[in-house]
């Protein structure tokens, strides 16, 4: 038989418990910063979260990017389909953007970008591939509430893998993006144009409007993976950690999230003013909550 100072006891353990879980979780519900040597490191750390969760949950939804940012992630999970099995049969993926009015199969257009970079090179049924389809249309509104209702029909978003633009926007949420925003078209910047012209030939003009994922959209996600990499992005990475929330930095909406992680390499972490924190929180992190590192 249990005492009753047996009882208060586990009565008082199971209080200290629960106020420590609480506090565990308290601890987890911030942005956590992860700093890589460089960008093969980050890539395999992107990599490696990106297939546990996949082996965890067979049908993941996972949100894709584009940029030069996630080739690295991509270039590994086809190395672990073909090399570890890695299966994507179930997955199914939701792109963030794509640029207005490109030709259909434009070798830039995101669709093929994806289908070039990885689609092509696993084992994933075309079906479950959601990319905005970037053809000029009459009525964007209902195209883009339908791209959102795609995602809710799914069960939402398991993982959501972002870039960082250069003025810290994520998807094509350009500066003064609405922190609530959804899927919609937008306007690109003359930064944003600028950084793609290198994609498109000399005498091409980049395209300077796309259909984007929202900020709302973005952060309803489960969890997140920001990646960057490059001295190029310590700015925007300061600013998206370490500043204010605002809409001029769209990914700075992060630190509202339960469950994001900033993936940077040393030349990105540059310009962050608390590096060896987030060291000591990632130590701490992987005794106390390793769940959290997936
Ligand atoms: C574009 C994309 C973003 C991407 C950004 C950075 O703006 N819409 O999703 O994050 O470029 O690209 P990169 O990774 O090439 O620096």
């Amino acid at each position: 038989m249990v005492g009753y100072h047996e009882t208060r006891a586990r009565v008082q353990r199971g209080v200290a418990g629960e106020l420590f879980a609480k506090f565990i979780q308290g601890l987890a519900a911030k942005m956590l910063v992860h700093i890589t040597k460089d960008f093969e490191e980050l890539s395999r750390e992107a990599a490696r979260v990106t297939a546990n969760a996949i082996r965890t949950k067979k049908d993941l939804r996972l949100g894709l990017a584009t940029g030069s940012t996630p080739l690295g992630l991509y270039r590994e999970l086809i190395r672990m389909h073909r090399e570890d099995g890695l299966d994507f049969s179930r997955v199914a993926t939701f792109n963030l953007d794509e640029y207005i009015g490109l030709p259909a199969g434009h070798p830039q257009s995101f669709r093929s970008v994806m289908f070039r970079e990885l689609f092509d090179h696993i084992n994933i049924p075309v079906a479950n591939i959601h990319i905005p389809d970037g053809k000029p249309r009459e009525n964007y509104e209902k195209y883009c509430e339908e791209y959102e209702e795609e995602i809710r029909r799914a069960g939402g978003i398991d993982l959501q893998v972002l870039g960082l633009g250069m003025e810290g926007h994520i998807g094509f949420n350009e500066p003064t993006s609405s922190l609530a925003s959804r899927t919609r078209p937008k306007t690109l910047t003359r930064q944003t144009v600028e950084d793609n012209r290198k994609f498109f030939g000399a005498k091409e003009e980049p395209p300077h409007a796309a259909i984007t994922m929202g900020i709302g959209t973005i952060l309803e996600a489960r969890r997140v993976l920001l990646l960057a990499s490059g001295t190029a992005k310590a700015r925007a990475v300061a600013l998206a950690v370490e500043g204010p929330v605002t809409a001029s930095v769209s990914a700075s909406a992060l630190q509202m999230h339960r469950n994001a992680t900033a993936l940077v390499d040393r030349e990105a972490a540059a310009n962050l003013a608390h590096r060896e924190y987030y060291e000591r929180a990632l130590e701490m992190t992987r005794k106390l909550t390793p769940g959290r590192l997936w």
